[in-house]
């Protein structure tokens, strides 16, 4: 519970901020999530989106209940942060649109939400306890739980097969290229996000490590 004592009173201050900002932004991810779904090719990973968006229903939910425990009315703040990562996330979904990345590209906007996601319920956890909210910590505990779940389903997906597929795709486009004797702003385009070189290919393992430390 909160003190008279003025840090404690920041720390709950600070708590109730953030637990609004992650309504909004949870709000804002279930609106997202099905988008990233509709536009996945890989099944696996419309699945993974889609199974996350229902988990994000239940997350506001576990919200709602803490900002009942809180004594607050269930209200979000505009966290700019989550649009922006999602204004990205649209940016990948129309420039790879047709591209043999677009999977891994949407996998890689996913894990950006997740990671905002799970540096600020760690830290709304860490607040609550030490304010000896318990209850509050518990909520909020669990759905971190899921993020960090969600996150490590993504990157399993990267590396098994998404990452290989786009690789792939590059690779028939460059064996398509050779055939039609030309290049393509697709393919140029395409290659320019690849950093990885056309001629040597260290195959797996080259791209990002998705979400691995
Ligand atoms: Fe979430
Ligand atoms: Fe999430």
């Amino acid at each position: 519970m909160a003190t008279k004592n003025q840090e404690s009173t920041g720390l709950l201050k600070l708590l109730e901020d953030q637990v609004a900002d992650i309504y909004y932004a949870e709000k804002q991810l279930l609106k997202a999530l099905p988008k990233m779904a509709k536009a996945a090719s890989n099944d696996e990973l419309r699945t993974a989106f889609t199974d996350h968006a229902e988990e994000t229903k239940g997350q506001l939910e576990r919200l709602e209940q803490v900002f009942e425990a809180l004594g607050k009315p269930a209200k979000g703040k505009k966290c700019p942060a989550i649009d922006g990562i999602l204004e990205e996330g649209n940016e990948i979904m129309d420039e790879f649109a047709d591209d043999a990345a677009l999977d891994a590209g949407l996998v890689a906007a996913g894990q950006k939400a997740e990671h905002y996601e799970i540096a600020s319920y760690g830290s709304m956890c860490a607040w609550a306890e030490q304010l000896g909210l318990d209850e509050v910590a518990a909520l909020l505990n669990e759905t971190l739980e899921e993020e960090k779940g969600a996150d490590e389903k993504l990157t399993e997906i990267a590396e098994s097969v998404v990452n290989i597929e786009a690789e792939e795709g590059d690779e028939e486009d460059e064996e398509e290229l050779v055939d039609a004797g030309g290049g393509s702003s697709r393919n140029s385009k395409a290659n320019a996000s690849n950093n990885k070189s056309t001629t040597k290919a260290p195959a797996k393992g080259a791209s990002a490590k998705n979400g691995k430390r």
